[in-house]
Formats: C-alpha cells, structure tokens, sequence
C-alpha cells in the first residue's frame, strides 16, 4: 500500500479507538476483587466469591425493581415481619433471592436477614472451618417501593468465631469493628454498588447496556461540608434535649459558616440518604425516641455495615455515648439510635449529648 492509502487506514483506526475511549481503564467490580484477591497469595477466593455473588444478587434485584410495575410485585406482601413491621412483596422477593444466590457458596457458614427472626445455618464446609458469616437487609427503605423513590440494600460480611460444625448465633453478634467487608446497592436513577473491604470506599455504577458494575467513585470520602441534614423531623418533640439542641444548631446557625449551605434532605431510605451524605457532605440521623428508646434502626444489617462505611470514608457514627462499630450485639435484630456522617458533625453530636442530658 502506498504511503497515502496507510495514512487513510491509520486515521481510521484512531477514530474507531476514540469511539471506545469511553471503556478506556474500564474497571469493573469483577476485576477490582480479582486484583484485590491476587494481592493476597494466601487467598483461597472465597471473600471474593462472596463480593462477586452479592453484586449478581444485587442485579437480579435491580432487575425486579425495574420492572415492579409491570410484574404485580408492587404493593404488601400481607405478612409482618419480626420486627412487627408490615413487608412489601419485594421486600419478601429480595429477601428470597440474596438467600437462593448465596446460601449455595462454600464460604459460607450462615445468612441473617432483616426478614428472618433466625439465621440461616448452612451445611458446614468438609475441609474449610475458616468461613464466613453474611448479615444483610434485602430492601432498605420499604415504604418508598411503591413510589418508585430510591431503596437499597445492605451488606456486612464477618469471618465466623466458631471453628467446627454448624455456625451459631454467636457468629452473628460481632460488633461493627470486626467486620472483613460492608456495603450497599442503591437502586436510584443509576444503580450503584458501593463496597468496602478495608481499604477505602469505592463506587460502581452499573452500566446496563453492558450488564457490568463498572467504578466510576473510587475512594470515597465526606467532603468537608455540611450540606445536607437527614432525619424525620416529624419526631422532633420525642427527641431528646441534646437532640433537639443539636438539630437547632445545625438548620438554624447563622453565626457559623458551616451550616450557611446546610438544607434537610430527607428520603427515608437509609441507604439513599447515606449516599447523597456521602457524596454532598452532612449527617444522617435516626436517634431514640419516646416511642423507639432504642431508636429504629437494626444494629447488625443497617447501622454496623453503615457506620463502618463511614469511617472507611473519612466519617463517623455514634449512639451519642457510643461508636457504632464497638457495640458489642446481644440480639440479632436489636436496634440502636445512629448519628452518622462527616466526622465533625458526629463529634459535635456526642458533645451536645455531654452537656445536655435529660430530656
Ligand atoms: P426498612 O425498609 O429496611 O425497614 O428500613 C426503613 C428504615 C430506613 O431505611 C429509613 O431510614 C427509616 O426506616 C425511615 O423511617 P421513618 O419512616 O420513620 O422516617
Ligand atoms: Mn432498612
Ligand atoms: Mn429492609
């Protein structure tokens, strides 16, 4: 070919490589375990298994809310829960299906859900007694479904305590600090899976023309601003004095700068509003009431993986008294009042806390 004719060929090629810039450095969740299971030689690919089949789970979830309108999936399931709350038909569906898409893998010892008052005991593995337990709430933010307002679905992994046989509750109760891994998906206008196993927080967001998680926020963090302030002001007056003062504080301070930008967003999905937080800066706050003394939230499959994210992020979460990663659980499902977010806010909360006791 002459040299004209290859200068042709050339530039044609360069604009078909343009075309694809976009999947240049194209990192999926797929290879980001995989590179984070290569780093650990001793690894034998279980965690990885784990993440990998909690984001196919969380797929087929997305797929389900999709299309909820159009599949008579919408609406109540006609059953309470063991929290004496009333479940949605896909609070039931993603319940069934995170326990069908992992309950099979080797690593795993044993499943607890926000839908089952007890945990789920798999055939031990014969050669591995080093495995995992998994904890999760199948669909946060149940009453927003049927409005098609953004829900989630929460993750903590923990390794298992007990070494023979069947797992036990005990393997459960792990405070928030011991977790290996913590996450959510949030299913919004774009579907993300946001994950940490330790080593920061990164983001995915699904591409659906490709059907892969692919990171678009790697290592997130709270910026460090107070945008946004999250909570059913409804409550107010069952709050608490130092609660009560603190949220004054935040929405009516005109004399500190932080809190010139501050605006209440508020979805009622925790997973939604901890995201928007974490992305915009703020604080999420579900504190005790006079109604719920030990406010509303479950400890181990809503505020743990939460409040260990956070800190993974640069943030905090507290009770007020107390870091919510170093509650030592009693109960599967017990609840415990969070303030969560950037870590200033949170200091701020359990300072109003010591100076304002009482109610
Ligand atoms: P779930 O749908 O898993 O039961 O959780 C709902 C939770 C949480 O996501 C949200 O922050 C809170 O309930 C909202 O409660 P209020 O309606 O009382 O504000
Ligand atoms: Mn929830
Ligand atoms: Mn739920």
């Amino acid at each position: 070919m002459g040299d004209k004719q290859n200068k042709g060929v050339d530039s044609k090629k360069r604009e078909v490589v343009r075309e694809f810039d976009e999947f240049k450095g194209f990192k999926t969740l797929e290879s980001c375990i995989a590179n984070e299971q290569h780093l650990h030689p001793e690894s034998r690919g279980f965690f990885a298994d784990i993440l990998r089949r909690i984001g196919v789970a969380s797929k087929i979830i997305e797929s389900k809310v999709q299309r909820a309108g159009l599949t008579n999936v919408l609406g109540k399931q006609g059953n309470v829960n063991v929290q004496g709350e009333e479940q949605m038909k896909l609070d039931v569906l993603s319940h069934e299906l995170m326990m069908n898409t992992l309950g099979w893998l080797p690593a795993v010892a044993g499943l607890a859900s926000e839908e089952e008052e007890d945990v789920m005991r798999l055939p031990p593995h014969p050669d591995e007694n080093d495995t995992y337990v998994i904890l999760f709430d199948p669909l946060d933010g149940s009453s927003n479904i049927d409005a098609n307002v953004t829900i989630g679905t929460i993750f903590s992994i923990h390794r298992r305590v007990t070494k023979w046989g069947s797992c036990e509750l005990v393997d459960f109760l792990q405070p928030g600090y011991k977790q290996l891994a913590a996450g959510y998906v949030v299913y919004g206008s774009s579907t993300m899976f946001v994950y940490s196993s330790g080593d920061g927080v990164h983001g995915f967001t699904l591409d659906p023309e490709v059907g892969e998680y692919v990171l678009s926020h790697p290592d997130m963090r709270f910026p460090d601003q107070c945008k946004c302030f999250s909570a059913n002001e409804t409550n107010y007056n069952k709050w608490d004095k130092a609660t009560r003062k603190y949220a004054d504080h935040i929405r009516f301070n005109d004399e500190d700068e932080r809190y010139d930008k501050v605006s209440s967003r508020y979805i009622g999905s925790m997973v939604a509003d901890f995201h928007r937080n974490l992305l915009y800066g703020g604080v999420f706050m579900y504190p005790a009431d006079e109604k719920n003394p030990n406010g509303k939230l479950r400890l181990l499959y809503e505020c743990s993986p939460m409040a260990w994210l956070a800190e993974q992020a640069g943030g905090a979460a507290t009770t007020g008294t107390q870091d919510i990663c170093d509650i030592e659980p009693t109960e599967l499902h017990q609840r415990t009042p969070i303030v969560v977010g950037n870590k200033q806010e949170v200091e701020l909360y359990k300072k109003f806390c010591k100076e304002h006791p009482g109610k």
